[in-house]
């Protein structure tokens, strides 16, 4: 039997050997996050991704974030290591819910969180991503705009910019949304001087107890930069983890057991290993006219953004 060691040593030497990078969002689990390249949160990892010379590319996350990867590296062979790894959230909706609303509301604008399917992107005017959300909104000449897939994040933005009119679809994370005031109190009374800090995929209620909202990458760096030693993390439990690692000064505490995405943890070291052997994993295939539509979206978040 091989060792955890052993496999990423391996992992490390096939890398190189098929001229492999490793990218692996910051909710994977820190074996994961210890032998992959770069490391971030989904956008910006496929952002990082098209200026890196390697030919071949393993997202260690889910599906979403391994089809933005091809559509902004077209030319790249983007692996996702396990297949089963999807997003409940961006699978929410279906292209023609959307198509039908927009038919029927030719007024607004969709804006979609960079957290959905290529398909869906294809059929939104802008993306946005949890920190460029605001900004992005605030630049679309429509009045009115209807933000999907989640009304948490969306609600957030919407008060940011009251200037603008705004529709929602229900549903959400499953994980962030079923966050509740309760959970920040019940961590709060127990450690009354940790800093609460929040993803605004959770739910208004506890968005409105935080200290600090902003994307994973945002409130890593925030903790990371504190002169606090206590912080209650109001996102994925792995991020806890990675945290704890990093800040060995620092206590970082969960605001729930319950914040932990299956869909994240689905990917393991022999996943990556067997992908690396081309023994499993998917490659990513995208037809050329959801690339080029879905690209338009991801390009206008730049413009706007
Ligand atoms: P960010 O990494 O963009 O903050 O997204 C959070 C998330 O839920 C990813 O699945
Ligand atoms: Fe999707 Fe929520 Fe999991 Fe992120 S944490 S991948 S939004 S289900």
């Amino acid at each position: 039997m091989a060792s955890v060691e052993e496999i990423k040593k391996e992992i490390n030497r096939l890398k190189k050997e098929t001229d492999t990078t490793i990218l692996a969002h910051a909710y994977q689990g820190q074996d994961v996050l210890e032998i992959a390249d770069i490391v971030g949160d989904s956008y910006g990892l496929a952002v990082k991704a098209q200026n890196d010379p390697k030919e071949n590319i393993i997202m260690c996350g889910v599906r979403f974030m391994a089809e933005t990867c091809k559509i902004l590296c077209p030319r790249k062979h983007v692996f996702l290591p396990n297949p089963m790894a999807g997003c409940p959230m961006a699978e929410q909706f279906t292209k023609k819910e959307v198509e039908n609303f927009k038919k029927e509301n030719p007024e607004y604008c969709v804006v979609a969180y960079v957290n959905t399917t290529a398909k869906l992107k294809t059929c939104a005017d802008v993306c946005v991503t949890s920190s460029c959300a605001v900004e992005v909104c605030r630049n679309i000449e429509n009045e009115k705009i209807l933000f999907i897939p989640d009304p948490n994040l969306g609600s957030y933005v919407a008060e940011k910019v009251p200037e603008k009119q705004f529709q929602f679809i229900d549903g959400g994370c499953p994980y962030h949304a079923r966050m509740r005031k309760e959970n920040a109190q019940k961590v709060k009374e127990k450690y009354p001087n940790a800093l609460l800090l929040v993803h605004p995929e959770c739910p208004k209620e506890v968005v409105e107890m935080a200290d600090f909202v902003g994307s994973t990458t945002e409130i890593m760096d925030y903790a990371r930069k504190s002169d606090q030693k206590e912080f209650i993390i109001g996102t994925e439990i792995s991020i806890v983890e990675h945290l704890q690692f990093e800040c060995l000064d620092k206590q970082f505490i969960p605001l729930s057991n319950q914040l932990l995405c299956s869909d994240m943890k689905a990917t393991t070291l022999m996943d990556i290993y067997h992908t690396l052997k081309k023994e499993a994993g998917e490659e990513i295939i995208l037809d050329q006219d959801t690339m080029d539509q879905a690209r338009h979206s991801l390009e206008e978040m730049i413009r706007l953004g």
